[in-house]
């Protein structure tokens, strides 16, 4: 494409705080924020396994306004209606997120809510439905992939459809996130490598896309040097701290990357797997990366070869087709040594629901972006099958 074709926007509002026992800055970025009461969003899981939620509200001092712990994997609409409930109960003015993607996805429906001053989520579900600055939110991760701490996305579990749900505004990142890769320490191999994966597939997806831009490649460049140099090591030794830190860092760095460049159609089937059988939004992307990639590649080979360049395979006197291969490569050696299944068939996954998952991946959101234009399910049945 050249200069005088090229049009993007981009959008990145949050500030990044990182560094190890950064979270103890939690009051003073609360402050900075004017925050008088924030409510704290986490999980049960955290909650009952770990201090983490302690040690945070102990940072929040007496800007603390109230704890809601309430958040589930895939968390829905319940959940989140039920959050703004309480905070409004204890009449916070600002939100904490601390977990993974369904915690700070959670804070983010429960920070609508209380802006617009409403009850129930599920209206303004949908695309740029809020359309106005949002009240404080700081989010600290727990987990390295979501990226959610900087993107302008929240997924919700439609109960009823069966289906996730996504709300996107350009008023929905949180103001500030707090990278402390001390409190990824304690996650064990298979969700390092789950959640690894995920930040994995939104660099890849966001270069793939049909709005990649120039500034989002080069933050999943970035990213993906992270993880190539780190993910295995977070694996085998989760006591690492800088490569904890550099998998923290690439997951924010490819979640302001998607969140401008969007995604495509390994996400489409990774919502379709999570949302009908309850598949870790990371293991189903790892499963459906590769597969996916080899369907794109005759559309974007350029761009996977921009990739090997950013992996440093050599390109010795290589095509862009081959660096791509390459590129596919990698990822299927990456995954070889992850602690997660590699098929679809080993989650287990029935072959006969591989056509119900492709009509709902159809009509997933992410599918618009993706470099191949796909209308007809069976092209997705074939992505499926060999992910099978
Ligand atoms: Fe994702």
């Amino acid at each position: 494409m050249g200069a005088q074709e090229m049009k993007f926007t981009f959008l990145n509002p949050t500030k990044l705080v990182f560094g190890h026992q950064s979270s103890s800055r939690l009051g003073e970025e609360l402050k900075a924020l004017g925050v008088k009461k924030a409510l704290l969003v986490t999980d049960q899981n955290l909650r009952a396994r770990t201090r983490i939620p302690e040690t945070i509200s102990a940072a929040a001092g007496d800007l603390l306004g109230g704890i809601f712990s309430e958040v589930i994997p895939d968390s829905g609409i319940e959940i989140v209606n039920r959050g703004a409930a309480c905070a409004r109960e204890h009449g916070c003015d600002g939100i904490i997120s601390l977990g993974g993607g369904s915690s700070i996805d959670t804070a983010k429906g429960i920070a609508v809510l209380l802006t617009l001053g409403q009850a129930d989520i599920s209206p303004l579900l949908g695309f740029q439905t809020v359309r106005r600055p949002m009240i404080p939110h700081v989010s600290i991760p727990t987990t390295a992939g979501t990226g959610s701490e900087a993107t302008f996305v929240a997924v919700f579990k439609n109960e009823s459809l069966g289906k996730k749900v996504l709300l996107t505004d350009d008023h929905l990142h949180p103001q500030t996130a707090i990278l402390d890769p001390g409190l990824t320490l304690a996650l064990p191999p298979d969700i390092t490598a789950g959640t690894g994966m995920d930040a994995a597939s939104h660099a890849i997806e966001a270069i793939h896309s049909r709005r990649s831009n120039p500034v989002s490649d080069g933050l999943a460049l970035q990213a993906l040097r992270l993880i190539s140099g780190s993910l295995s090591a977070c694996v085998n030794d989760g006591q690492n701290l800088a490569a904890r830190g550099n998998q923290l860092l690439a997951s924010t760095l490819a979640g302001i990357a998607f969140s401008n460049a969007l995604v495509g159609v390994v996400h489409a089937l990774a919502h379709a797997l999570g949302a009908r059988f309850g598949v870790p939004h990371g293991v189903a992307n790892a499963i459906c990366l590769a597969p996916s990639m080899r369907y794109n590649l005759k559309a974007v080979a350029p761009r996977y070869a921009l990739i090997a360049g950013a992996l440093g395979i050599s390109p010795e006197n290589r095509s862009d087709t081959e660096l791509a291969v390459k590129t596919i490569e990698w990822v299927e050696k990456l995954l070889s040594g992850l602690p997660i299944p590699r098929k679809l068939r080993d989650i287990p996954i029935p072959r006969e629901a591989l056509p119900l998952l492709a009509e709902d991946a159809l009509t997933d959101t992410s599918i618009y972006t993706n470099p191949v234009k796909i209308t007809d399910p069976a092209e997705l049945e074939k992505i499926l099958q060999e992910a099978w």
